[in-house]
């Protein structure tokens, strides 16, 4: 049977019909831009769900994803150093907040973080940046051991080494979840592959460009399937033609990072159906 592509307020099933959130994203902004957008986009009541630094034209840029809904508290920054987030973290743990996301990015050899915070419910949480590889596997261990669960993963480069920033969760729900990092495009297609094959879904992914090589991490989950679509090492018109295409037929941009392959943009999306 075919699937009908119109929109739901036009379809008789409505009441099955799930209707999105209004969400808009946004790619190559430059801080300034980025703080205007943002502005923008706040004044009119959307939150920020998401914010991923790279360079561009020598600049820092930001692919961010943005969503009319109704949330907790949130804040959230770019741009600062590893000491301004220790600061920062601290500052909004002691209010109450807890880490959504965070993203390392590195910017003429330097490491700067992004992060979006809120006060929505949460069991217990843990996050971490500036992690080496044999960090974050000892904290990877030692997390899922107490039954935390790896939400968001974000690789980045720090004196020609990788860095991890990561955000783990305590959930009710107990979906099996798998996580690998430090794979180049051919492991990170394989490793979907094999995945997919035994039911997993992926949930997060992430570009990082370490020492000139490319790398890309991700996290998947067994839950019920739904449609969902990752694609990756997409430069920006190739990103613009997904946008167009998946937004119209009615996928929502959940996961966005923008990374470099060399000194140019690119960038890794997973498209879900609400
Ligand atoms: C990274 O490696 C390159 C050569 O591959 C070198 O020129 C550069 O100085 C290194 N950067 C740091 C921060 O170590
Ligand atoms: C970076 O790559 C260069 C060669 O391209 C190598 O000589 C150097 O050891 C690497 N640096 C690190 C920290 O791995
Ligand atoms: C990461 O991958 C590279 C090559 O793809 C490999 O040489 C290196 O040992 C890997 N590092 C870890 C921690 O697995």
């Amino acid at each position: 049977m075919m699937k009908s592509l119109l929109p739901c307020a036009l379809a008789v099933l409505s009441a099955v019909c799930a209707q999105a959130n209004e969400w808009h994203a946004y790619y190559r902004l430059t801080p300034d831009a980025y703080q205007k957008k943002f502005d923008e986009m706040v004044g009119q009541g959307y939150r920020l769900n998401s914010v991923s630094g790279y360079e561009h034209d020598g600049q820092p840029n930001f692919a961010v994803i943005f969503e009319k809904k109704p949330s907790a508290p949130w804040q959230s920054y770019s741009g600062l150093s590893f000491k301004a987030h220790d600061e920062k973290f601290n500052e909004l743990q002691a209010q109450g907040y807890h880490v959504a996301q965070v993203n390392g990015y590195t910017i003429d050899d330097k490491d700067y973080y992004a992060a979006v915070w809120d006060k929505s419910p949460v069991i217990a949480w843990q996050s971490r940046t500036g992690m080496s590889e044999s960090g974050m596997q000892a904290y990877f261990n030692e997390y899922a051991r107490q039954g935390y669960k790896l939400t968001h993963l974000s690789g980045y480069e720090v004196a020609n080494e990788t860095r991890f920033a990561t955000v783990w969760e305590k959930a009710n729900e107990k979906a099996a979840w798998w996580s690998q990092a430090n794979l180049t495009s051919d492991e990170y297609q394989a490793t979907f592959d094999k995945l997919k094959s035994e039911g997993y879904q992926a949930v997060d992914i992430d570009g990082y460009q370490v020492n000139g090589t490319v790398f890309y991490a991700g996290i998947w989950e067994k839950t019920p399937s739904r449609a969902s679509i990752t694609r990756y090492d997409l430069d920006s018109s190739t990103f613009q033609a997904d946008f167009n295409q998946y937004r119209a037929q009615g996928y929502v941009l959940r996961t966005f990072s923008g990374y470099n392959v060399g000194k140019d943009d690119r960038y890794a999306a997973i498209w879900v159906k609400p």
